[in-house]
């Protein structure tokens, strides 16, 4: 049987002598797309800047397709197919939108980039259609450092959803952004996941149950629930430590 996109064995991260994480177990399947949910300080951003290379473990693995990437620089695991958004989105301030699509787009084609350089039809073409997906059309010569806070996240967004990952991992991807604003960045997530898996950490739980087939709560530090959203919902112990308080 083929391996699992992406396993965490035991995965466990500490702080100045603060568990954040305690010996995470993890399978996450080529195609789910699960919600990773859970109060503040839960551990989740911690969990996927462990996957991302951003944060050493103190104890356990974690496997790509079935090769160990825990130890490797981010980069590497960019390269092996996990692309990131952060809870604070990552831009480059001094690039046009349209200048960092097109990098992005470039770095995708991999072996390509270097014969097909920016200028040519077919990645201007695309280039053109992200910015018309995240209608960023009327911004795409401004530079980001230029762009008001909400298109600085659409734009980090589209940027991880434009890389050509096999996994999207994305933190609090609509976070501050209006019903509307949110309802598109959920149809664009919803649009990549259909080729990719997708690890998403999120508290707008409009977006949570349209976007996942799958959630898993963390309380402090460890898998509370894991199932369909359906019976996460209804689990009386989330429905205590999350969905009742502090909301
Ligand atoms: N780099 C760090 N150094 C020290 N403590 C950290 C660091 N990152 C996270 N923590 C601590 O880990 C806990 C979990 O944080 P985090 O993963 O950001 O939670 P969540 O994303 O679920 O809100 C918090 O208590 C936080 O203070
Ligand atoms: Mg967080």
């Amino acid at each position: 049987m083929n391996p699992p996109l992406l396993e965490l064995r035991g995965l466990t991260c500490r702080f100045s002598g603060q568990t954040v994480l305690d010996a995470i177990d993890l399978r996450v399947q080529h195609g789910e797309r699960v919600a990773l949910i859970g109060a503040n300080g839960a551990g989740k951003s911690t969990l996927l800047q462990a996957i991302s290379g951003l944060c050493p473990l103190h104890a356990g693995s974690i496997w790509l397709n079935g090769r160990r990437i825990d130890g490797l620089a981010p980069e590497q695991i960019a390269r092996a197919g996990v692309a990131r958004s952060f809870q604070t989105p990552q831009v480059y301030p001094k690039l046009s939108v349209a200048d960092q699509l097109r990098c992005t787009l470039l770095a995708a084609r991999r072996g390509g980039w270097l014969r097909r350089r920016a200028g040519d039809a077919a990645l201007e073409h695309r280039v053109a259609l992200w910015l018309q997906q995240l209608r960023l059309q009327s911004q795409a010569d401004r530079r980001a450092d230029e762009l008001d806070d909400t298109s600085v996240r659409v734009l980090a967004l589209g940027l991880a959803l434009a890389a050509d990952a096999s996994l999207l991992v994305l933190d609090e991807p609509v976070a501050g952004m209006h019903r509307d604003q949110a309802e598109r960045m959920a149809a664009l997530i919803a649009q990549a996941a259909q080729q990719r898996t997708v690890l998403l950490v999120e508290h707008d739980l409009q977006t949570v149950f349209r976007l996942a087939s799958r959630v898993v709560v963390l309380h402090h530090g460890r898998v509370l629930a894991d199932s369909t959203p359906q019976a996460v919902r209804a689990d009386p112990r989330v429905q205590a430590v999350y969905f009742g308080v502090g909301r």
